[in-house]
This record gives C-alpha cells, structure tokens and sequence, in this order.
C-alpha cells in the first residue's frame, strides 16, 4: 500500500508569524500520525523561518511512525542529525531566498558522498530530493542512496496542455529509479486536485505532502474554531 509522509512545517510557519506557542507542529505531528500517516516529514531550514531546534528534539521524543529529517547537505545540519538522529534524512538544496524548496539537489555538489556515507553510517535512511530525470537517478544509486523523493513541482505547476508530459517524465523516472533497486518517494506541490494524476504511477510507493493537507486543515476546522470562540464570548 502506499504510504503518506505528512510535512508539518507549514504549521510552525503559521506560529512563527507570531512567534507564539500555537499551532503546535507537535500536536499536528500527533494528530497526522492518529489519522494515517505514515511518516512525519520537517525541514529544518538554515534560516529556522518555520520549525525551530526544539521542535525536532520533541517531534524524536514523540514521533511513533518515521521522523523524516530534510536538511541541506551542510555540516551544521549533519551535526543536527547526528545528534537527533531521524530515521530518515532527505537531503534538498536550500536558498534562504526562496520561498520553498525550487528544484531539486544537484548531485554533482562537492562533497555529497561524503555527506551520504557520514549519514548512512549513523544507520539513517537517506534521499535525495532530485528532478525526475534517469541521470540524475543514476548518480543518486552510484552514491550509495536508499531512495530518490522524485521532485513533483513541475508537474504541479503545470498547465492543462503540459501536465501528460510531466506525468510521464515522472513515469519514467519512477520506473527507471525503481529498477536501480531505490525507494521511490514524490513530492512537492501535490494536492487534492491533482494527485489523482499520479497515483496511477505504481513504483511511487510514498508521498510527502504537506502545504495542501494544512491547507485544507484550516478550513475543515475553521467553523469549528469560530463556533468555540463565540460560544466563550457569549456564555461569560
Ligand atoms: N518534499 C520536499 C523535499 C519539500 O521540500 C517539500 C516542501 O517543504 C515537500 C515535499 C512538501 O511540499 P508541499 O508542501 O508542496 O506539499
């Protein structure tokens, strides 16, 4: 069956905007878990603009499925995971410019299989975050990876006209990947709406989602949260 890794990040996003105590990446970390999924995924980026040192200490602590760590290859990051030690790092590039992470790892960066080996000698999982593309695929395998998180952005933003081609390029990537004996994960700007493209690509055996589930978290409890409030208000 496949599996769904739940990236929480974007709900420390919302308590960095107040730097506050709610919504807790802890609390939803427990709640994507009691609901289904099967991994936790968070990024602990350069900049700490979501999730915070603290919160990767507790997300080990508490996490029961698979802690997912997605890092850049950097040896501030490496000394984190060595540390914290996840079951699983995926290693993305990172810009503190960007909004989210843009394109995928360029395997040819110096020093990358050092980075894999220092990793996988800690027993962790590692992938790599890549564009679907079987070059790419294949240095990923050459560098000793577990698995490859083929980069589904392009698809994601693509329009009407262009979306078969990027379905099929990720087609291709999956099976090319899979035949390398890697663990085949997608991920990026998958939604609601268009997951139904991909899910008919079988050697995808895991998704990592995570703007579009708390997305739609806000609004199925939105009335909710309303309701409680105005109950407060008016019961004083
Ligand atoms: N996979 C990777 C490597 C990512 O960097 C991100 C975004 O943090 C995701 C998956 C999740 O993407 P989205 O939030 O668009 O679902």
């Amino acid at each position: 069956m496949r599996k769904l890794g739940v990236n929480i990040d974007h709900v420390a996003t919302i308590r960095e905007a107040r730097k506050t105590f709610e919504p807790d990446p802890i609390e939803a970390a427990y709640i994507a878990e009691k609901h289904g999924a099967d991994q936790i995924t968070t990024h602990l980026r350069e900049d700490r603009r979501h999730i915070q040192d603290r919160d990767l200490r507790l997300l080990r602590e508490t996490v029961q499925t698979r802690l997912n760590l997605e890092m850049a290859p950097t040896e501030e990051m490496i000394a984190i995971a060595k540390s914290i030690h996840p079951d699983e790092v995926t290693l993305v590039p990172e810009k503190r410019e960007e909004v989210t992470t843009e394109g995928g790892l360029k395997v040819d960066l110096e020093g990358l299989e050092d980075v894999i080996s220092r990793l996988k000698s800690e027993d962790i999982f590692v992938s790599l975050f890549i564009d679907p593309d079987n070059e790419t695929i294949k240095k990923s395998k050459k560098m000793g990876v577990d698995a490859v998180e083929l980069h589904t952005g392009y698809f994601a933003n693509a329009t009407e006209n262009n979306r078969d081609k990027e379905v099929d390029r990720i087609q291709d990537a999956a099976a090319y990947a899979k035949k390398q004996g890697l663990y085949v994960v997608a991920g990026h700007g998958i939604t609601y709406y268009n997951v139904k493209y991909l899910n008919k690509i079988e050697e995808i055996v895991e998704y990592n989602i995570g703007h579009s589930i708390v997305s739609r978290a806000v609004f199925a409890g939105l009335g909710e949260a309303v309701r409680l409030m105005k109950q407060l208000i008016v019961s004083r």
